[in-house]
C-alpha cells in the first residue's frame, strides 16, 4: 500500500469503512465476540436483529473438523442473516489447521478465523489457542500457510501475551500482518489472566497507532455498555469494537452503542416485556434448529440467568425458570414474569461480565 494511504488509513479511520478483504463493514462496526457454547444460531440471530456487523461461529476444533465429526460441522452451518459471518478454527498441529481451513471454506464463510486467544488449559497445553503466544515463530508459520491455502480472507484474534512478563502483542501483531491476515482482533488481557482483572486497552491501542500497521484493528475486552464502547475507541481509534459478555442477555447493546456513538444519549433499557419477546423469539429458533424443545431449554439456561438484571423479588421465578424442562413451563413462567414485571425496565448499572 503507498505510504500516504497508509498513513490516511492510520489516522483517520473512523472516516474510511472497515475492509476485510472486499467486505465492507462501515464506519466503526460492532463485532459479536466468538465464544463456545454462546454464538450458536439462536444467540446470532438476537444478535444481528439487534445490529451487530459481523459474527463468528463458536470456535471448532481442527481435528474435529478433518475427522468429520458431525457436531461440529452442525456448528460451520451459516444462514443467510449471519452474513458477514466467519468460522473460527483452532488447533495446534500446522498441516490439520491448513486441512481445516480449507473444509472450513467449503461452508462459504466471508472469512475465517484463527483462534490464538482461548486461554482454556486443555487447549494450551497442547500448544493450540492462547498457547501459540509461547511459540510465537510456529504462530506465524501455521497463519502464512493457512492464508497461502485458502482464497476466503483470513484473520486472527489473540491476547496481548502470555503473561504480564511477556506482552509480546505489538511485535506478534506484526509478523501477523506480514503473513497476510486481513484483520487481527485483540482481548486486552494475557493468557495467564484468563478472564479476571480488567482488560488493558493501553497495548490495543499501540499496535493501532504503530505507523508499520495498515490491517484493521478489532479492539476487545470488558465493553459493557455504550459508555465503556466510546472510552475505549476515544484510547485507542480502533477499526472496530468487538463485544463478548456484555451481548449475553442484552443483544441490544449493539444498538445501544450505535445509538450512544450518533447522538450521546443513551437509550432506555428495554421493558421485561420487550424481554421476553426476545426471549421467546431466541428459545424458538434454537427449537426449531435443534428439531428439540429440551435441547434448545438447556441452551437457554445461560441467557435466562442473564436477560433479567435487577428486578426486584425475583429470585423464585428464577430458580423455577432455570429448573424448569418442559416447553410448556419455560412458556408459562415466561409469561408469569411478563405479567409480574410488565413495563418495568431491566436495570444494567450493576451488572458484572463474570
Ligand atoms: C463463554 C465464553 C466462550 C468463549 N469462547 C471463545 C471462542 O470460542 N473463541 C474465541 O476466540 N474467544 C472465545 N471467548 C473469548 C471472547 O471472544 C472474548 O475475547 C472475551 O470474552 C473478552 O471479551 P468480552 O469482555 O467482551 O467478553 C469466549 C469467552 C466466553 C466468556
Amino acid at each position: 500500500m503507498a505510504s500516504i494511504e497508509l498513513f490516511l488509513k492510520a489516522k483517520f479511520n473512523y472516516f474510511c469503512a472497515m475492509q476485510i478483504g472486499n467486505i465492507d463493514f462501515g464506519n466503526l462496526p460492532l463485532f459479536l465476540a466468538p465464544m463456545e457454547d454462546v454464538t450458536y444460531k439462536s444467540f446470532r440471530y438476537m444478535c444481528k436483529k439487534y445490529g451487530a456487523d459481523a459474527m463468528y461461529t463458536e470456535f471448532v476444533s481442527s481435528e474435529a473438523l478433518i475427522r468429520d465429526v458431525k457436531k461440529t460441522k452442525q456448528k460451520m452451518t451459516l444462514f443467510d442473516f449471519d452474513r458477514p459471518v466467519a468460522i473460527q478454527i483452532f488447533g495446534h498441529n500446522i498441516d490439520s489447521m491448513v486441512a481445516a481451513a480449507k473444509v472450513a471454506e467449503e461452508f462459504q464463510p466471508d472469512f475465517i478465523d484463527i483462534n490464538y486467544g482461548c486461554p482454556m488449559k486443555k487447549i494450551v497445553k497442547k500448544g493450540a489457542g492462547a498457547g501459540m503466544l509461547q511459540d510465537v515463530p510456529k504462530m506465524v508459520e501455521m497463519t502464512r500457510q493457512i492464508v497461502n491455502a485458502v482464497s476466503t480472507p483470513v484473520t486472527a484474534k489473540t491476547r496481548l501475551g502470555w503473561d504480564e512478563g511477556n506482552k509480546i502483542i505489538v511485535d506478534v501483531a506484526e509478523r501477523m500482518q506480514d503473513t497476510g491476515i486481513k484483520a487481527l482482533a485483540i482481548h486486552g488481557r494475557t493468557r495467564k489472566q484468563l478472564y479476571t482483572g480488567e482488560a488493558d486497552w493501553t497495548l490495543i491501542g499501540e499496535v493501532k497507532n504503530n505507523p508499520r500497521m495498515h490491517i484493521p484493528i478489532i479492539g476487545n475486552g470488558d465493553i459493557n455498555g455504550p459508555e465503556k464502547a466510546k472510552q475505549f475507541y476515544d484510547q485507542t481509534g480502533v477499526d472496530a469494537l468487538m463485544i463478548g459478555r456484555g451481548a449475553i442477555g442484552r443483544p441490544w447493546i449493539f444498538k445501544e452503542v450505535k445509538h450512544y456513538f450518533a447522538t450521546g444519549e443513551i437509550l432506555p433499557p428495554p421493558t421485561v416485556q420487550e424481554v421476553i419477546q426476545n426471549v421467546k423469539d431466541q428459545l424458538n429458533i434454537s427449537a426449531e434448529w435443534k428439531d428439540d424443545q429440551v435441547r434448545a431449554i438447556f441452551e437457554m439456561r445461560r441467557h435466562f440467568a442473564k436477560y433479567f438484571p435487577a428486578l426486584p423479588n425475583f429470585r423464585e421465578l428464577r430458580i423455577e425458570l432455570l429448573r424448569s424442562v418442559s416447553y410448556d413451563d419455560v412458556i408459562r413462567i415466561l409469561d408469569q414474569i411478563a405479567e409480574t414485571y410488565h413495563d418495568q425496565r431491566v436495570d444494567y448499572t450493576n451488572v458484572s461480565l463474570k
